[in-house]
């Protein structure tokens, strides 16, 4: 970042926009990061508000989740459902950092799932998780792991990428919430947004890029199917997008190889990553065609646990949403 472009975003960090219901301004971390708050007041009404609604009925009943956003936005005075569709769309930010003020205890897990259930159902629907069998999917991660990915192994990075890219549904964002936090030393959040990547360009227009690759994920996913699809496509104006995960592509010829272990080695070693620290309660969100995200290692301890939840789906605004500025 030059001298004034670090100015500029100084200024920009300190500017926060006052809305009803919450604030928004430019993250400490990154001008593309927004960070939105919603006020306690907003919390708590919504938190009465959706009472008769538990988390069960929302499972059940796929309409409560859209009647959810509408309890939310309605208490933001509307303003909220066009400012995240909006920011969503927007290449240039795409992502956006949610505290909720007041919901920062693992015992309040069921109102931070309604809530962002009401989020992501402002601008689109989550998909079937299939490792859960729900619109959503919470795990734990602990100090010992026996599983078959690096989703819940703590003592190791789970290197950037991109989400879906083993199923045929669209995923469009990227949900990520932290439920519980205990003797966590490390495991921030790894973003990076494709425009800030060095190697762009260079893995883009490489005729790699756009071969149709295999992909296929282990056991405890619950998708048998391989799907085939490249490393990069473009959105509606033209601009790179990508699909793309480390573990589950399976190169069919040394080529192939070669060419996503040099494209892993571009992608761990940019020094445009981001490191975010997620407080219990709060949760990330993200276009997931221009972000890549991944997450940092974890210190060993005993006592160590950490609970996620996460959502994934489509935007149901997809016009507005893939052709920004039309
Ligand atoms: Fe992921």
């Amino acid at each position: 970042m030059t001298q004034a472009a670090a100015a500029q975003h100084t200024a920009n960090r300190n500017r926060t926009t006052d809305y009803q219901g919450f604030t928004l301004r430019v993250s400490d971390y990154s001008k593309r990061l927004l960070s939105l708050d919603f006020s306690a007041d907003t919390i708590s009404r919504f938190v009465d508000a959706m009472a008769e609604y538990p988390v069960q009925a929302l499972e059940y009943k796929s309409f409560l989740r859209f009647r959810a956003g509408q309890i939310l936005d309605d208490l933001c005075g509307n303003q909220l459902q066009p400012l995240l569709i909006e920011t969503l769309a927007d290449r240039a930010t795409g992502a956006l950092l949610i505290n909720p003020q007041g919901l920062e205890r693992v015992e309040q897990a069921e109102e931070m799932v309604k809530l962002t259930t009401a989020v992501a159902h402002l601008f689109g629907r989550s998909n079937l998780d299939a490792m859960s069998g729900q619109y959503y999917a919470r795990f734990v991660v602990q100090n010992v792991d026996n599983s078959d990915s690096y989703l819940r192994q703590p003592h190791r990075v789970m290197e950037l990428h991109n989400d879906g890219t083993y199923v045929e549904q669209d995923t469009d964002y990227v949900m990520m919430l932290k439920i519980d936090e205990q003797n966590m030393d490390g495991g921030n959040s790894l973003l990076l947004h494709l425009d800030d990547w060095e190697h762009l360009e260079r893995f883009n227009t490489d005729p790699m890029a756009h071969r149709v690759m295999r992909w296929a994920a282990p056991p405890s996913k619950n998708t048998r199917k391989d799907v085939f699809h490249p490393v990069f496509d473009v959105d509606n104006l033209g601009r790179p997008i990508m699909s793309y995960i480390d573990q589950f592509v399976q190169p069919k010829d040394f080529a192939e190889g070669t060419w996503l272990a040099d494209l892993s080695d571009a992608l761990e070693g940019s020094t445009h990553k981001l490191s975010i620290p997620v407080p219990v309660g709060s949760f990330l969100l993200m276009n997931n065609h221009c972000w890549l995200h991944g997450r940092d290692k974890f210190t060993p301890h005993d006592g160590l646990r950490r609970e996620l939840m996460r959502q994934r789906g489509y935007f149901t605004h997809a016009k507005v949403l893939r052709n920004p500025g039309q």
